[in-house]
């Protein structure tokens, strides 16, 4: 079996975007574009990845761990060819497979990249690729057959005639190459096209064009071969991954009472026979364990833990906050940077004060703990196991230090 590298194409300027951000770092269910290219990458063992980075590269790199990644500068981008040829220095003399994808594609799957990579050995071909049969094609390369069902080639949407358009097979951009000869047919591509760029989908036109074996396996779930290029695009995505994170849940034996009114992160973690209600917006990496009940209309936010057993109400907001077993916020609440011990139940309405204008503090609340009504708890604050807050009670640590050993009556 020969080894196998990955490029990801990520250094395009995206104008259908209208963004000043690196298109790949849009984040699609709290997660980076390129975070689910690399993962995929990653699940088919790739030996090194290289990222193809130009506009803001400085800010993709930053956003990554890079142990595995070598980054590739595209300074002008000049077409998905052109990108590729920038990785030259390095995998010139490679004599192995080089999976080529794009990090615009954030819907791509581990299992769609197995079936490729199967298929290529299978064949024993030049190179492989996976494509997808979609109802609107339109955007998209367009898969040109001949009358055998052999592969001659891809037509850019641009370019293509009346009869090229109606073609529905189409190509996501999930390509594996026997990587001496890619980097030969890039050589030759040249920007014959209505927009001036060398296009990689010409190399695999130059690689049939030379007598070598391409094989196009139509692999690619239509919800999988999305590449996302405009804002529009980018919210079809993300709702498409949201109903894949809230189905895993949902194996994970999570109630989700309505999906289609719940947001869930990419990043949360949530535990068996926890229910949540409608109108939760999860955001971060929040972990939340068994048996909880959250919402409806609650907001967690990163850093937030609930163990087991907790119960969160309508309209409560927590951030950056642990809340150990049996804690109850049914209404209203707002707790940011708290720890909260077990069993401790928070009144409607009562919030942690986290921020005076400078800076943020933290509230420790003890086990046992009785928060009546419309509290409000000044962080920095120590609250004892067993301590009782009385309705509308405004507490700072000072006035708490001055009752002394009256604090629990
Ligand atoms: C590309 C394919 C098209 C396919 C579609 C799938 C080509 C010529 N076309 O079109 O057949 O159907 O993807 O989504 O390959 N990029 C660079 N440097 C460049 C240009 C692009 O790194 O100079 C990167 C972009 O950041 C992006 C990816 O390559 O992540 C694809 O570029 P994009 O402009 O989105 O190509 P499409 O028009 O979508
Ligand atoms: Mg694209």
């Amino acid at each position: 079996m020969a080894e196998r590298v990955a490029i990801i194409l990520a250094a395009g300027v995206s104008k259908r975007m209208n963004t000043q951000m690196a298109k790949v770092l849009h984040e699609v269910c709290g997660r980076p574009m390129l975070a689910y290219v690399l993962d995929a990458c990653r699940e088919v063992g790739v030996t090194k990845i290289y990222v193809v980075v130009g506009f803001s590269a400085e800010q993709v790199k930053a956003q990554f761990d890079d142990s595995d990644i070598t980054w590739i500068r595209q300074e002008k981008q000049q077409g998905t060819a052109h990108a590729v040829l920038c990785c030259e220095e390095h995998l010139k003399d490679f004599d192995g497979d080089t999976l080529v994808l794009c990090g615009d594609g954030p819907l791509i799957q581990a299992d769609t990249l197995k079936t490729l990579i199967e298929k290529h050995e299978a064949e024993q071909s030049t190179a492989t690729l996976a494509t997808a049969v979609l109802e609107n094609p339109s955007g998209y390369g367009r898969i040109v057959r001949d009358t055998y069902g052999n592969m001659q080639g891809i037509v850019e949407d641009g370019d293509c005639t009346n009869a090229q358009l109606a073609i529905k097979e189409v190509n996501p951009s999930y390509y594996l190459f026997n990587n001496k000869v890619l980097f030969e047919a890039l050589e030759k591509v040249k920007p014959d096209n209505v927009k001036g760029e060398y296009y990689l989908t010409d190399a695999l036109s130059g690689i049939i064009a030379t007598g070598h074996k391409v094989v196009a396996v139509t692999a690619v779930q239509p919800d999988t071969a999305m590449g996302v290029n405009s804002r529009a695009e980018l919210s079809t995505a993300s709702k498409i991954m949201q109903q894949r994170i809230q189905q895993k849940l949902m194996e994970n034996g999570v109630t989700i009472v309505d999906p289609d009114n719940t947001w869930i992160d990419a990043r949360a973690q949530i535990k068996q026979d926890t229910v949540i209600e409608p109108f939760t917006y999860i955001h971060g990496d929040v972990k939340i364990g068994h048996g909880c009940r959250v919402g409806p209309f609650a907001y967690l936010r990163g850093g937030t833990v609930l163990k087991d057993d907790v119960v969160l109400g309508v309209f409560t907001e927590v951030k950056n906050s642990t809340l150990a077993d049996g804690v109850r916020a049914r209404h209203h609440s707002y707790i940011g940077d708290a720890a909260v011990g077990q069993n401790v139940n928070i009144g409607a309405g009562s919030i942690t004060a986290n921020f005076d204008g400078k800076k943020v503090s933290r509230t420790n609340i003890g086990n046992d703990c009785y928060i009546g009504s419309g509290a409000i708890l000044i962080a920095p604050l120590e609250l004892k196991d067993g301590s009782h807050v009385s309705a509308g009670t405004v507490v700072s640590q000072k006035s708490i230090d001055e009752l002394g050993d009256k604090t629990n009556t």
